[in-house]
């Protein structure tokens, strides 16, 4: 195996110790907030808890994914490294992004999430709301990931290959909709949060959004750049 081929490879000792902090951390959030301060029972965390865990480190994948790009550009940090980074977390976060889904479709019930659903057992406006921004949001991300398998570039130009790239800041947004209805109501009650830890679904927000306003103020900021080097 050539020394080149060896660093395109996504699953290396570097990717690892990224895949134990963006899988441990949430996975360790909610083994505590809901097993150790919620005394939510053992027998729950292999579908339930573990779920909760696995959509918040889709997103901390996704958002990484993007973040990393612009915080290692000017760094020393390799260029090939960083392009495996990307991917890396990319890819991790849209296949943690689907196993959710399947999760919590096996888990779809008004016992598990009593605040998805009507008196009548059907979904309310709210259950309606957040899986339609959650069914949306996996379809954005599907297109970003299809985009970056390794002949896509040259078969679709490079116009569009960004485009479909940037479709995961769809997800996320789409994503942060998807938490918003479903968690809006219990951010403001920190009495009522296991161990005073706030609510996945407003960490998992703040994760969302971070990599958007990262965004917004780079375009800001260029495009005053670009209207001051006018007037010059
Ligand atoms: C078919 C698509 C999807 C379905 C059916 C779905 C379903 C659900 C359900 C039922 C919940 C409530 C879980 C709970 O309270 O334990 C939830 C929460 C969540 N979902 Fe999704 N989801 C989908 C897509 C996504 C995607 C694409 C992402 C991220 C990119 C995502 C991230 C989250 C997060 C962070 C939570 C908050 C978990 C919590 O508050 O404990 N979901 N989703």
């Amino acid at each position: 195996m050539s020394d080149q081929s060896y660093s395109n490879r996504l699953l290396q000792p570097f990717t690892s110790r990224w895949f134990i902090l963006l899988f441990g951390v949430p996975m360790t959030y909610a083994i505590f907030r809901y097993h150790v301060f919620g005394g939510v029972e053992w027998s729950h965390f292999p579908l339930f808890i573990a779920n909760k865990a696995i959509s918040l480190s889709a997103i901390f994948f996704i958002a990484t994914s993007y973040l990393v790009g612009k915080a290692l550009r000017d760094s020393d940090f390799e260029p090939v490294k960083r392009l495996v980074l990307i991917k890396f977390c990319g890819l991790m976060g849209f296949s943690l992004a689907a196993i959710h889904s399947f999760m919590a479709l096996l888990l779809f019930s008004p016992q598990n999430y009593p605040k998805l659903f009507g008196e009548d057992g059907r979904l309310n406006l709210t259950g309606e709301l957040s899986m339609a921004f959650g069914v949306i949001s996996l379809w954005c991300l599907s297109i970003a990931a299809i985009t970056s398998l390794p002949f896509m570039h040259e078969a679709v130009g490079a116009a569009r290959w960004k485009r479909g790239q940037r479709m995961g800041y769809f997800c996320l947004a789409l994503a942060g909709g998807h938490v918003l209805v479903m968690g809006f109501t219990g951010w403001f009650k920190p009495s009522g949060w296991h161990g005073y830890l706030p609510p996945i679904s407003l960490v998992a927000l703040i994760a969302a959004a971070t990599p958007l306003l990262m965004k917004m103020l780079n375009s800001v900021s260029a495009k005053s750049e670009q209207g001051s080097g006018g007037t010059r």
